[in-house]
């Protein structure tokens, strides 16, 4: 049986079936993100196991990462950190590159916006392959920053990516997962 929560964020959240190609079922958060029931909700859920831990920063995954980890960031009374794909950023950066189902691409984030030895919170709306989670968590680790937790509300079991993402030493939180 589904908790409230699962139920209140599975009806806030739209599929959108052929988006961006087709055979994907597109896992649509801006429905959820319009309601402000299930905004604040899973807000309130991403980073309730660290209720109580001085976290410095929250670092978020553009471009839904940044909305979900502008609000815990604010929640938290942490500092926010953008991740970004590449050339976007205006100082100096660290680079990783990434797979994508096509080709590769690459993630930024300034040198200078985390110091060794911060604690961080990871956040995205969505692990699928685990791919971008990764990349962002190399950078992080570049930057001497100690990975509470890489926190998403949905996951995408099938496609492997919170066992990527807990190989590389960091514990995964979701709030609801697609079969
Ligand atoms: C989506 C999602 C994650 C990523 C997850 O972003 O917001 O960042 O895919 O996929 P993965 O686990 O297979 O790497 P998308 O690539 O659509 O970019 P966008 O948010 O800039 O649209
Ligand atoms: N990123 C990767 N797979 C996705 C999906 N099915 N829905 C939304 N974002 C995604």
């Amino acid at each position: 049986m589904k908790s409230t929560l699962e139920q209140t964020l599975l009806s806030a959240i739209r599929t959108i079936p052929d988006y961006p190609k087709p055979g994907v079922l597109f896992r649509d958060i801006t429905t959820m993100l319009g309601d402000a029931r299930a905004f604040r909700r899973a807000v309130d859920e991403l980073v309730h196991p660290w209720a109580g831990t001085k976290i410095d920063k929250i670092a978020g995954i553009e471009a839904r990462g940044f909305i979900l980890g502008g609000a815990v960031a604010h929640q938290m009374s942490a500092g926010f950190v953008p991740i970004r794909k590449k050339g976007k950023l205006p100082h100096d950066t660290v680079r990783v590159a990434y797979s994508l189902e096509y080709g590769i691409d690459e993630m930024e984030m300034h040198k200078d916006a985390i110091a060794p030895g911060e604690r961080v919170i990871l956040i995205d709306d969505l692990i699928a392959t685990g791919g971008t989670a990764e990349a962002a968590v190399k950078l992080l680790k570049q930057m001497g920053a100690v990975i509470e937790a890489a926190c998403f509300v949905i996951d995408l079991p099938d496609l492997g990516g919170r066992a990527k993402i807990e190989a590389l030493g960091v514990p995964v939180h979701t709030l609801i997962s697609f079969d």
